[in-house]
């Protein structure tokens, strides 16, 4: 029996400036760079919508608007495809779009770190769980296996609490990474869910507690809109998310799962090239030519 109250609700931070990916990120949001034929963005929000979600927040900032026209409805484009008798192609365009999934935009004023994004959606997440999704970590569930948030939905709705998904990362990446360590919650043979004990922001690696690395899923309980609100700045004079979590579970347990699947780090070239490819090979379209094509080349 269901527990725990559904996630009904995801925050999408979306207001960084992706310099990373200048000059492709001066004018359009690096969320809406494409993998293959999908923006970043998108394939988070399905994400979202499979796991349940049917409330998405977007927290965003200048020169994002390509992110709010994404997700409206394009008269021009589909009266021209309607025309055209382009029927697949305008299913697609309005699929963007189901009846019951509803959309907010806030606007996060300045670049005060990830917890400030959190915080800016928090009159409209109101006192329920919530999903936080970072468009940057294309999550792959594994092959006929859950997308990555519905395994956290579902680990949620038996555990409560706050729930961040994790995965093991090299030693000298920690520095990149929310670290966590925990206790395993279902025996020492199985450590999938782990109790969280401690979690710091972007340790280096002589300090990091373990080599666990919160990957850009959380579900989070409302009450650490509180802690965000009092804490401190932390790492790199940021109010982070990491800090209110951390300050959370002083009060209420905050769990961790090694969700199966895979990890895209596309906030960074090498990661959005690998998604390119992989995902790019597993294209219905386009995959099984793409994969002569890879081997034909000569490295
Ligand atoms: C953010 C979080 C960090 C998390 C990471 C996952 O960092 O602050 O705790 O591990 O996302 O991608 P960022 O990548 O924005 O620096």
């Amino acid at each position: 029996m269901q527990k725990n109250k559904p996630v009904k609700t995801a925050v999408f931070p979306v207001a960084g400036l992706g310099t990373r990916f200048l000059p492709a990120t001066k004018a359009q949001p690096k969320e809406m760079l494409p993998i293959v034929d999908k923006p970043l963005i998108q394939y988070a929000v399905e994400e979202a919508y499979a796991a349940g979600v049917r409330h998405m927040i977007f927290v965003t900032g200048r020169n994002k608007r390509a992110i709010e026209d994404h997700f409206d409805t394009a008269y021009e484009l589909e009266s021209e495809l309607e025309a055209n008798q382009k029927l697949d192609l305008l299913a697609l365009v309005r699929s963007l779009q189901p009846d019951d999934m509803n959309l907010s935009f806030v606007r996060q004023p300045r670049s005060l770190g990830l917890g400030h994004a959190v915080l800016c959606a928090e009159h409209l997440v109101g006192d329920e769980p919530f999903a936080v999704l970072l468009a940057d970590d294309l999550m792959a569930g594994p092959a006929g296996g859950l997308p990555v948030l519905t395994q956290m939905v579902q680990a949620f709705e038996r555990l409560g609490g706050s729930l961040l998904a994790v995965q093991e990362v090299p030693l000298d990446q920690v520095r990149r990474y929310g670290i966590v360590v925990g206790d395993p919650v279902d025996g020492p043979r199985n450590e999938r869910v782990l109790k969280v004990r401690a979690m710091v922001e972007k340790p280096s690696p002589e300090t990091a507690p373990s080599r666990m690395g919160v990957a850009g899923r959380y579900i989070l309980a409302p009450g650490v809109f509180e802690q965000i609100r009092n804490q401190p700045r932390g790492v790199g004079g940021e109010i982070q998310l990491t800090d209110g979590i951390a300050r959370l579970m002083r009060t209420q347990p905050v769990y961790a799962l090694q969700y199966e699947g895979k990890r895209y780090d596309c906030g960074s070239k090498e990661g959005f090239l690998q998604a390119t490819v992989e995902l790019a090979l597993k294209h219905p379209e386009v995959g099984e030519d793409f994969r002569r094509y890879l081997q034909g080349l000569k490295f």
